[in-house]
């Protein structure tokens, strides 16, 4: 699906919240066969943020939502929709959108879960932008998020050292100026099995471990493709170009899959935001994320034109364009 916006609308608010244990490549080289070498040079992962036990999505996300509110100036109370993205809800219902609803005091809220993997932030920010665009909501939450430590497999060294928890959230609103200009959603069920939780839902396998499966070589190739080419379509729907492009917002899973991006997109490396060195791949949090280390940097400025590009299970892949606005002085409603 490729789509131009029409209706100005904008990320007004943006929060974002870890988990306060730091698990160092050291720490995981203690108790399994790697080393901070080998993780380093393959990822350019140094550390993850993993949550404690009693520790469940809606509780990692709540200071986040808060974040992104009091920056929007919007009350709970006034949200009339909340979409979070993630594959780690607190339970598979009710929805941690319902939950996150409850817990922030938004009774007036439409509030469900969206699974499409790494990617569900950039599906959830374009279902967002459709509802208001459509006329259906005015102050819409999206939250992304996961805590993939608990589905990990931590006997699993090709995996487990590549992943976090963390979740961010944005207040989308109508704006004067600004906003989103495109989306561009893809989806290869064929290429499910490269990255999955086999076990966890109705299918029955017979034998059913509920932990993240993955085939790494096959995921990076599709990641490298995809990467670069939802960039170049979104890019080509407006007319522009990759030189148009201020801030550039990929997906954080693996710093090899984002230099062979920003070399074959040709972004300066000032553009780029990196910050899977501290957190590893966080799934539905990664781009949230760095949107926020990017606004904490002062790299994103009002105007900025901002690319994001996710990719993920499903096999997923999302991009959205935009001039940033992020300030309640831009809202109009
Ligand atoms: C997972 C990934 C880092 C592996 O890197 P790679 O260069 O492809 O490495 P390979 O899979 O070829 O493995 C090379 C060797 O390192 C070993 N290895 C794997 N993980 C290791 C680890 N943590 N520490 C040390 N050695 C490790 C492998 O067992 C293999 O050993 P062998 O040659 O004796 O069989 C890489 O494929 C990748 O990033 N894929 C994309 C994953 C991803 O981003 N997923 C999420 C998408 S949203």
């Amino acid at each position: 699906m490729i789509g131009s916006a029409g209706a100005r609308v904008s990320i007004t608010g943006l929060g974002c919240h870890v988990p306060d244990k730091v698990v160092t490549n050291d720490d995981l080289s203690q108790v399994l066969d790697t080393s901070d070498e080998w993780i380093t040079t393959r990822t350019g992962i140094k550390e993850r943020r993993v949550a404690a036990q009693e520790e469940a999505l809606s509780d990692v996300a709540m200071p986040a939502c808060l974040t992104a509110l009091e920056q929007a100036g919007v009350e709970p109370a006034e949200l009339d929709l909340i979409i979070v993205a993630t594959v780690t809800p607190d339970m598979t219902f009710p929805s941690t959108g319902a939950i996150l609803g409850d817990r922030l005091g938004a009774p007036d809220a439409a509030a469900y879960d969206l699974s499409a993997g790494c990617t569900g932030f950039m599906y959830a920010l374009a279902q967002g932008y459709g509802m208001l665009a459509g006329g259906l909501s005015k102050r819409a939450l999206i939250v992304g998020g996961d805590l993939l430590s608990k589905l990990l497999d931590w006997k699993d060294r090709s995996t487990c050292v590549l992943f976090g928890d963390g979740v961010g959230a944005v207040v989308l609103q109508a704006v004067d100026s600004g906003g989103f200009l495109a989306f561009e959603l893809g989806a290869d069920g064929g290429g499910g099995a490269n990255l999955w939780l086999p076990g966890s839902g109705s299918r029955h396998f017979e034998e059913p471990d509920s932990l993240l499966r993955m085939n790494g070589r096959e995921v990076f190739k599709f990641a490298t493709r995809v990467l670069v080419s939802s960039a170049e379509a979104v890019l080509d729907r407006c007319g522009l170009t990759a030189d148009d492009v201020d801030v550039y917002v990929p997906h954080q899973a693996n710093v090899r899959i984002i230099d062979h991006a920003v070399n074959k997109l040709g972004f300066p490396k000032e553009k780029v935001v990196v910050n899977v060195d501290r957190y590893g791949n966080t799934s539905s949090g990664s781009i949230p994320l760095a949107l926020a280390d990017a606004a904490a940097s002062g790299l994103l400025r009002p105007g900025s034109l901002v690319l994001m590009t996710g990719m993920g299970a499903g096999l997923t892949w999302g991009s959205a364009l935009m001039h940033w606005t992020n300030s309640t002085n831009g809202a109009s409603t």
